[in-house]
């Protein structure tokens, strides 16, 4: 009888441990889900794929740049050697700026912009007060498109810039790079973060910001 207790005891035991165990395995998959779900997809110096450029190494114009990642507008913004005076200044553009997906992600991964990065200025005119209650201004036409591309194999200073602006109005559907350094010196002396402005983006301002 003794026996009996002791090996129906035994069982007990055992059925319990089993119990506990499977629980466990089961909670350990679920918080394992719960892990693995948000993980980015991007690697380790990834670089990005984006510019295409034709045999003569012009840049083909990207249709479809605003669906790419809106990181900021300005409006007059920009460097003058002689400062003008505010009552002087009769127009001002908006500026828009656009950046490629892949390396957005890339750049709010690890505050470096990868290789391939390419972003877009659009420049649009302001249109002021149209009805006698509306305040402020709005922005109205492009009037140029400009692009920069990072890809140290092609451009020996690692940037190139182009323009997409067509002489009397419209848009080049591809372009050449910029041969002078004039539009690259201003962005590598003034320009934050690897000569792209990122002082005047905020999106990008908290994307750096939030890098552990
Ligand atoms: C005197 C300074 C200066 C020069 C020269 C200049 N830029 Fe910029 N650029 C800026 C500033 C400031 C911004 C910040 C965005 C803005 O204008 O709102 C900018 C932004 C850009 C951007 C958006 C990405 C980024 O790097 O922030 C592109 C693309 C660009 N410029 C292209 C050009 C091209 C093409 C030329 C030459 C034709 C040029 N820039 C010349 C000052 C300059």
């Amino acid at each position: 009888m003794k026996n009996f207790i002791l090996i129906i005891v035994i069982f007990l035991i055992i059925i319990g441990l089993a119990i506990t165990n499977s629980s466990k395995n089961l909670l350990s998959n679920d918080s394992k889900d719960k892990i693995t779900q948000p993980q980015p997809t991007t690697t380790n110096n990834k670089s990005i794929n984006v510019a295409k450029f034709d045999n003569e190494n012009n840049l083909i114009r990207p249709e479809n740049y605003r669906e790419w990642v809106f990181v900021g507008s300005s409006l007059g913004l920009n460097y003058q050697q002689n400062l003008v005076d505010p009552s002087q200044i009769t127009e001002q553009f908006y500026h828009n700026t656009y950046i490629y997906p892949d390396a957005y992600h890339e750049f709010s991964r690890t505050g470096k912009f990868p290789e391939g990065t390419m972003l877009i200025l659009e420049i649009l005119t302001q249109e002021k007060k149209k009805e006698p209650s509306l305040q402020g201004s709005y922005e109205k036409d492009v009037i140029a498109i400009e692009a920069s591309v990072k890809n140290s194999k092609r451009f020996k200073d690692g940037w190139a810039y182009f323009s997409f602006d067509k002489e009397g109005g419209g848009f080049l559907t591809k372009a050449k790079a910029f041969e002078s350094k004039s539009c690259f010196d201003c962005h590598d002396k003034k320009a934050e973060t690897d000569h792209v402005f990122t002082q005047f983006y905020p999106v990008l301002r908290s994307a750096k910001a939030s890098i552990k």
